[in-house]
């Protein structure tokens, strides 16, 4: 089964991926842990990359589509979670060529619909475990001893460079004139299931769970 998680930054897609790696045992692809990847390797693209996450823009569809096919084409089981991708029509597009190159298919495209207000919360108050990758908030989940990941015992907990206000606002502008044309556009392909991203994060799960045991 694969499935894309849409929805804002802050959204929760990548707590809720997460899980149903954990649980499911599928596969997570998320453009901006790859993209972050890219960034810490120090090259000149991983610098060109930094500087647009940083202000909130979108990175090319021409180097984000590359690092998903590169993805698909090593691990062809599918089960995969699409985090964070599509995030354009023509990402869209190409993720169908690259699917059916795999003679594998889309089964549920789940958007998840948080309001505003409660985004900036979440991203300002994030943080994730730079050894495991779980992720916390100040309020909502924080760690059980403080400084300390739940997972893994890391003390290397951190926030992104992109958690700011500023950042914020641009990277919402980018869903609205980017990303959401594709809640349309996978509407109207009969793929689309809508959860209420605002309910606590058990509850945004099982609505996720009852999507794919009918997908
Ligand atoms: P990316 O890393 O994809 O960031 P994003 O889409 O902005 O999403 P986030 O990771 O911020 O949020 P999330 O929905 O995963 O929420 P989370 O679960 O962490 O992209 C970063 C950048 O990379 C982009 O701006 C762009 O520059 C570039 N990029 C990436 N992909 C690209 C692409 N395809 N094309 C072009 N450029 C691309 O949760 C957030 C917080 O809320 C956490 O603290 C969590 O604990 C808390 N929380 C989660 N769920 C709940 C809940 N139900 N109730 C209460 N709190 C909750
Ligand atoms: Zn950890």
């Amino acid at each position: 089964m694969n499935i894309i998680l849409l929805g804002p930054p802050g959204a929760g897609k990548g707590t809720q991926a997460r899980k149903l790696v954990d649980e499911r045992g599928m596969i997570q692809l998320s453009t901006g842990d790859m993209l972050r990847d890219a960034r810490s390797s120090g090259t000149e693209m991983g610098k060109r990359v930094a500087e647009v996450m940083d202000r909130g823009g979108l990175v090319t569809d021409e180097i984000v589509i590359g690092l998903i096919k590169e993805k698909l084409e090593g691990e062809q089981a599918g089960g995969f979670i699409f985090d964070g991708f599509p995030r354009t029509l023509a990402q869209a597009d190409a993720l169908a060529e690259l699917l059916g190159n795999l003679d594998q298919k889309l089964d549920a495209v789940i958007e998840m619909r948080v309001d505003d207000t409660a985004l900036v919360a979440r991203i300002t108050g994030r943080y994730t475990c730079g050894n495991c990758g779980e992720v916390y908030h100040d309020e909502t989940r924080p760690t059980k001893v403080e400084g300390i990941c739940d997972v893994c015992g890391s003390t290397n907990l951190k926030r992104r460079a992109d958690d700011n206000e500023e950042s914020l606002r641009t990277r919402l502008m980018e869903y609205y004139k980017k990303t959401s044309p594709l809640i349309g556009y996978f509407y109207a392909k009969g793929d689309l299931s809508v959860v209420d991203g605002l309910a606590d994060i058990d509850v945004v799960a099982k609505s996720i769970k009852a999507v794919l045991d009918k997908a």
